[in-house]
C-alpha cells in the first residue's frame, strides 16, 4: 500500500540511488526524515528497492549502466545521463545506500558537499568489496560501518558517523553482515537527518555536528573495548 510518507512533506528534496535490494532506503524512508524523497534511482531495473519505492508513492528512474558499454567512454556516458536524472529533481543531498557503482571525478565535483554515502566497515579499514569477509580473515574485533561525505577516491571522504559491532568468535559472514546491517538501518536516517537540519559542517578531514536548535552538544561516547575488560 502506498503511504507517501517520505514523498509528501515538506522540506529539502533528497534523491536516492541504489543499486539492490534497498534495505537502508526503507530504514531513511521509515524513519520519517524532515525531507523529501524526491526519486529512488538504480542503475539496475531489477533492484528490489525500486519495489518499495513505488508501493511507497516515491518516483522512481532506472539508468541502466549496460546501456552505454558500446559508447567511447561508458563511465563518463552513465554518469552524464544519471547527473539529468537526478537533477531533475533538485535534489539538496544525494544519498548512495547500496549504490555499486565507481564514479566519474567530475560526477563527485557536481556533488560535492552535497552527496552521502554508507560503507559496511569502519573506515577507512577495508574499503571497497567483500568487508565482512576480509574482516573475519584478519580477525579483527570490532567492525561496523560508517556514513561519509564522497570524495573522488572510493569509499572515503569526511567521517559523519561510525558504528562498532564486535566480531565474535564463530561468526560467518552472514552473520557478522547482519549485525553491521542493523547499525546501518540507524545510522543512516540519522545522518541524513542531520544533514537536513543544517547541522553537518566539514571542515577538512573532519565533519562536525552542531548542536540541536535548543539542545545540548552531545556527550561523546566512552571507549569500546572488545572483548570486554576483566
Ligand atoms: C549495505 O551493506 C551498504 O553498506 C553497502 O551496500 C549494502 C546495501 O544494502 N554500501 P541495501 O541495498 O541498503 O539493503
Amino acid at each position: 500500500m502506498a503511504t507517501g510518507a517520505a514523498n509528501a512533506g515538506a522540506g529539502p528534496a533528497v534523491v536516492v540511488l541504489i543499486s539492490g535490494r534497498g534495505s537502508n532506503l526503507r530504514a531513511i524512508v521509515e524513519s520519517g526524515p524532515p525531507c523529501r524523497i524526491a526519486a529512488v534511482i538504480s542503475n539496475r531495473p531489477d533492484a528490489a528497492g525500486l519495489d518499495f519505492a513505488r508501493a511507497h508513492g516515491i518516483a522512481t528512474d532506472v539508468v541502466d549502466h549496460t546501456a552505454f558499454a558500446s559508447t567511447a567512454d561508458p563511465r563518463a556516458a552513465f554518469d552524464g545521463a544519471l547527473m539529468q536524472a537526478i537533477d531533475r529533481h533538485d535534489p539538496a543531498l544525494v544519498v548512495l545506500a547500496g549504490f555499486m557503482r565507481i564514479l566519474t571525478a567530475g560526477f563527485v565535483d557536481h556533488y560535492a558537499g552535497r552527496m552521502i554515502n554508507i560503507h559496511p566497515s569502519l573506515l577507512p579499514a577495508y574499503p571497497g568489496l567483500h568487508t565482512h569477509r576480509r574482516a573475519l580473515a584478519e580477525g579483527v574485533r570490532l567492525h561496523g560501518c560508517t556514513v561519509h561525505f564522497v570524495t573522488s577516491a572510493l569509499d572515503s571522504g569526511p567521517i559523519i558517523v561510525q558504528a562498532a559491532v564486535p566480531v565474535h568468535a564463530h561468526d560467518t559472514e552472514d552473520a557478522l553482515s547482519a549485525r553491521v546491517l542493523v547499525q546501518e538501518h540507524r545510522l543512516y536516517p540519522q545522518a541524513v537527518r542531520w544533514f537536513v537540519q543544517g547541522r553537518l559542517a566539514i571542515d577538512g578531514p573532519r565533519v562536525r555536528l552542531a548542536p540541536a536548535a535548543g539542545g545540548r552538544t552531545p556527550a561523546e561516547g566512552d571507549a569500546l573495548v572488545v572483548p570486554p575488560l576483566d
